[in-house]
């Protein structure tokens, strides 16, 4: 049975804490969906573990889409939230355009948008058209033009602000909201506060749940390693070792092997150059 809002709620009522991780492909959403991860994020995060740019400012609605697809098809469980991308969601029109094909093309059971109280009529449009909306305040990527990449709402005003922001998306009807690099005092406060789920990322223990980056957690992305990132495995390493044992087999001439091939009769080989004037 699929994961929904309502199931994601209840955890919360039932102070469950909850993993979210995010994937991209089929063969990760497989894998996460196996492990029992009831919501999987197709995050804008892609742009720079997936695709390589320095932000995730350059994706584009239609990679989220393409992306979002495979996840979906490889998960049976897990409630998909897809990532709605930079300037896609900058009208309520837009945004329910952008929401509509995210849901309809994609198949994603909701979608994930950044911003604070000024997103909020946005959301209220969207949950009453049917699309669950999960909100992102704290440190949002997309801005990161402007804010950089430090830990937000550190002030006394700031502080104060995301808590009216995190109030006011919780009215607009968001079924969850991602706090990403906020202090975990502040974290911990906002999550009693609220009714719905908050999901943290680099804010601390005492969010309802946590999200953490598919190729930062299994040591997959090199670049650089965020603080609030736990490597549970370092396969960047694994995965070099095994490349280099299958080029270094290739060139051995040991691989393939008569286990890794097949083969036919001397006969019908014979007959086969036979007819080609062999
Ligand atoms: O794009 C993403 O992966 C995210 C998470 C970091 C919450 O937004």
């Amino acid at each position: 049975m699929r994961t929904t809002i309502l199931d994601i709620q209840k955890m919360k009522q039932r102070t469950e804490r909850i993993p979210m991780v995010t994937a991209y492909d089929y063969t990760s959403a497989q894998i996460a969906d196996r492990a029992g991860v009831p919501m999987i994020l197709v995050g804008d995060s892609l742009g720079m573990v997936v695709l390589g740019h320095t932000s995730t400012v350059p994706v584009t609605l239609e990679e989220m889409l393409h992306h979002t697809r495979a996840v979906v098809r490889g998960t049976q469980r897990a409630l998909v939230i897809g990532d709605l991308p930079f300037l896609t969601y900058t009208t309520t029109e837009q945004a329910i355009q952008s929401a509509g094909r995210m849901m309809q093309e994609a198949g994603a059971h909701a979608v994930k948008l950044e911003g604070g109280s000024a997103m909020a009529p946005t959301i209220t449009r969207l949950v009453e058209l049917g699309i669950p909306v999960m909100g992102h305040v704290g440190f949002t990527p997309q801005s990161v033009n402007q804010i950089g990449t430090r830990v937000q709402a550190r002030s006394s005003t700031d502080a104060a602000q995301l808590i009216e922001d995190v109030l006011e998306l919780e009215a607009a009807g968001a079924f969850a909201v991602v706090l990403e690099l906020i202090p975990a005092q502040l974290a911990a406060v906002v999550s009693q506060r609220v009714r719905i789920p908050m999901i943290g990322i680099g804010a601390g223990a005492g969010c309802d749940g946590q999200v953490q980056v598919w190729h930062d957690m299994l040591g997959l992305y090199t670049d650089f390693k965020p603080r609030h990132s736990k490597r549970y495995a370092n396969l960047a390493d694994v995965i070099e070792q095994a490349i280099t044992s299958y080029a270094d087999e290739v060139r051995a001439g040991t691989f393939p092997d008569s286990e890794h091939s097949s083969s036919m009769t001397d006969e019908a080989l014979q007959a086969a150059l036979a007819q080609t004037g062999e």
